[in-house]
């Protein structure tokens, strides 16, 4: 296995399968120390720089979290336009990652340019995480999901997947990279006009993956051990924001997961995932229910991001 010493964490198309395995123990081993709600001091001399592009909740603050955790400082920017990239000069990742690489010795990052960390990453000599670009790839939040089903289900190997939702979406893209390397055949249920693009359809045939493709989740959802959604309903992300306009259109049917779905067809012991934030593909009275581990999937992204940060970091082999 190849150490993640200095290693940048860009897409999970190059992550082999030992390697899936080291950083879910790893996480296992850092967990309590986020459970007991405790910082140590793993990573005391060292810093995070986070270089956030796009809004978002999660991924940022779970990584500074995960940084605080193990002891480490965090700096960074949340919204680009209080940058020099955001104003008059829209200054080049080059000339950024130049600077911030001295700022700290990781840095998180968040685009809404496709191949963007993959850019940053040519340009500085300390890690770069991939915290999602345009409509590439989001490798830390399906690192997330994965650990999630190996705590809930003790197994990755012998699931049956169904990821609903918008395919040209950067976790549909990670999670089908990341499927190549575990025993899970997965079906994709998007509407026509947001299906896989074939870049990723051709990847995902290279990678051996068994997949297939559908239009409706009602159709399918009997067979699923994993249930996977993400929003059909979502704003555009190659734009660095995209603001609400008018009226917003509901979900269809064919891309919803309802409580009364998931009683009439679901199989009773079904794991319901879904990244965050949604819209209204699943409706509140689902997350009461014993499918729904959305939550738990907050908490495994701080430990999750413990794990990773520590090994490129070289703090754990
Ligand atoms: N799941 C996810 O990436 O959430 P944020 O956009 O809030 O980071």
């Amino acid at each position: 296995m190849r150490s993640f010493s200095g290693r940048d964490i860009l897409s999970l198309k190059d992550f082999e399968r030992r390697e899936f395995l080291r950083v879910f123990e790893v996480a296992d081993e850092l967990a309590p120390i986020a459970h007991n709600r405790k910082n140590v001091d793993l990573l005391k001399e060292k810093t995070l720089v986070t270089a956030f592009y796009q809004p978002s909740t999660r991924t940022r603050l779970a990584h500074e979290s995960a940084m605080l955790r193990l002891g480490g400082k965090v700096t960074g920017f949340a919204d680009a336009t209080v940058t020099r990239a955001g104003d008059f000069y829209q200054e080049s990742i080059k000339d950024t990652f130049k600077m911030l690489e001295h700022y700290g010795d990781v840095i998180v990052t968040r685009h809404f340019q496709k191949g963007a960390p993959h850019e940053a990453a040519k340009w500085v000599s300390v890690p770069v995480i991939n915290g999602g670009d345009g409509w590439g790839e989001h490798p830390t939040q399906i690192l997330t999901d994965l650990y999630t089903i190996l705590k809930e289900k003790g197994t990755i190997d012998g699931l049956n997947w169904v990821a609903v939702g918008d395919m040209r979406m950067r976790t549909m893209h990670s999670l089908g990279h990341a499927l190549t390397q575990f025993d899970c055949p997965l079906t994709l249920i998007s509407p026509e006009d947001m299906s896989l693009p074939d870049e990723y359809r051709e990847d995902f045939k290279a990678g051996s993956l068994d997949f297939t493709e559908g239009d409706d989740v009602r159709e399918v959802i009997a067979d699923a051990d994993v249930i996977l959604v993400e929003p059909v309903v979502q704003p555009d992300y190659t734009k660095s924001r995209d603001e609400r306009k008018g009226e917003v259109p509901q979900t269809p049917p064919e891309f919803k997961i309802t409580k009364e779905l998931l009683e009439t067809k679901a199989k009773s012991d079904a794991v319901l995932l879904h990244s965050l934030p949604r819209m209204d593909e699943i409706p509140p009275d689902v997350d009461h229910t014993r499918w729904s581990r959305y939550w738990e999937e907050g908490f495994n992204g701080v430990v999750m991001r413990m794990a990773l940060i520590a090994l490129v970091l070289g703090a754990k082999e």
